[in-house]
């Protein structure tokens, strides 16, 4: 089959498209004809070596995929020939991952893609939805009529928590970077979508939570978390979400933080088990099919051109140049 490798880590140049053999489906595994599959600013991370997984080569990267069962390993019982999936988790502790035509992967990572996805769709929805999923529900305890505020509201992570929070009868206040890009998350549903470069950021949010005492659950998608800023924003007994920025070492103010009552919750989706991700996903499908949650695409690359994708999802997420809306998919 096709597929994107590596056999070092490195910048996106080391990625090869090439021949290899096509997995066969071991015992509890399931075979998939890849539709499509998605890229995520861990894959940046992973390629270049900043995260120690890629330990065999060659090393297929790739957590998200959707696409068609085609063959069933031993004792594999929850999918037929046939049947649409969609998995996020590949590609981690020594999963094979999914930018190839074809991925093998235990069932237990597999979702069935709803009749009217497409494998884009699930594809572009996986890891970040079940993320965001995971963040404010698991994690936050996320309660009607609370509120929501997520940095990078039109981003992968971001444009999901914006859905899911919505869908859960919260009011949500998102970050963006552009116009154009307050537009997409008000469309999304966000109650307030503020420019992160107006001066008069805070005075905002200050003003749209006031007969709310402030926010109940902030999303931090950003590397570098502000916490003296958060935790004065914060309304009392709410939850700090951080989910990103593994060399981050910021200033704490310990006394503000207790004395609203505040907790911090820290978590990868990866450390998630298999049963807890299956909830969010029976969630995501339901959600979709509702009408409720929307995958945002941004770019779509043939697989002959995955370097190309993996560059531009390092310069979005490591050099924040702000070219991009939504996923990256890469399409075999
Ligand atoms: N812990 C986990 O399980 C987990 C899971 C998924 C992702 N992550 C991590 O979460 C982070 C976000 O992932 P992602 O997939 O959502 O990335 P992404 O799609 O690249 O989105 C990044 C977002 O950050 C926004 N942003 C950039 N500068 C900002 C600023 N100064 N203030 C506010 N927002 C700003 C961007 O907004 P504009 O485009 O409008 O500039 C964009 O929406 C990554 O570091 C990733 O590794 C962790």
């Amino acid at each position: 089959m096709r597929a994107a490798f590596i056999q070092q880590t490195g910048a996106p140049s080391v990625i090869q498209v090439g021949e290899i053999p096509t997995p066969v489906p071991g015992q509890g595994e399931v075979l998939v004809k890849v539709g499509a599959s998605a890229v995520n600013p861990i894959d940046t991370y992973i390629r270049g070596g900043i995260i120690a997984m890629a330990t065999q080569f060659p090393y297929i990267p790739g957590c998200d995929m959707a696409g068609t069962v085609t063959a069933l390993g031993p004792d594999a019982s929850r999918f037929k020939v046939g049947d649409r999936v969609w998995c996020s988790n590949q590609s981690l502790f020594g999963r094979r991952g999914t930018l190839a035509e074809f991925a093998a992967m235990d069932e237990k990572w597999l979702y069935p893609t709803p009749a009217s996805q497409s494998d884009e769709l699930a594809a572009a929805g996986a890891l970040v939805g079940i993320t965001a999923h995971l963040g404010l529900h698991l994690n936050a305890g996320l309660k009607a009529d609370e509120v929501v505020f997520v940095n990078g509201g039109t981003g992968g992570v971001g444009s999901a928590v914006v859905q899911l929070a919505k869908a859960a009868g919260a009011k949500v206040i998102a970050t963006v970077g552009s116009a154009a890009k307050q537009a997409i998350c008000r469309n999304l549903g966000a109650d307030l979508a503020i420019d992160y470069h107006s001066e008069d950021m805070d005075a905002q949010i200050q003003a749209f939570t006031k007969q709310h005492g402030g926010i109940h659950v902030w999303f931090e998608t950003q590397r570098e978390p502000t916490f003296d800023r958060t935790v004065g924003l914060m309304a009392s007994r709410g939850r700090i979400i951080l989910m990103a920025g593994r060399a981050a070492r910021p200033q704490f103010p310990v006394g503000p933080f207790y004395v609203k009552d505040l907790r911090l919750c820290g978590f990868a989706m990866f450390n998630a088990s298999p049963a807890e991700q299956r909830e969010c996903a029976t969630d995501l499908n339901s959600l979709f099919e509702q009408g409720k949650w929307m995958p945002q695409v941004g770019k779509t690359f043939p697989l002959s051109e995955a370097a190309t994708a993996h560059a531009f999802q390092e310069q979005n997420t490591l050099e924040k140049q702000g070219t991009l809306s939504g996923k990256i998919l890469v399409l075999p």
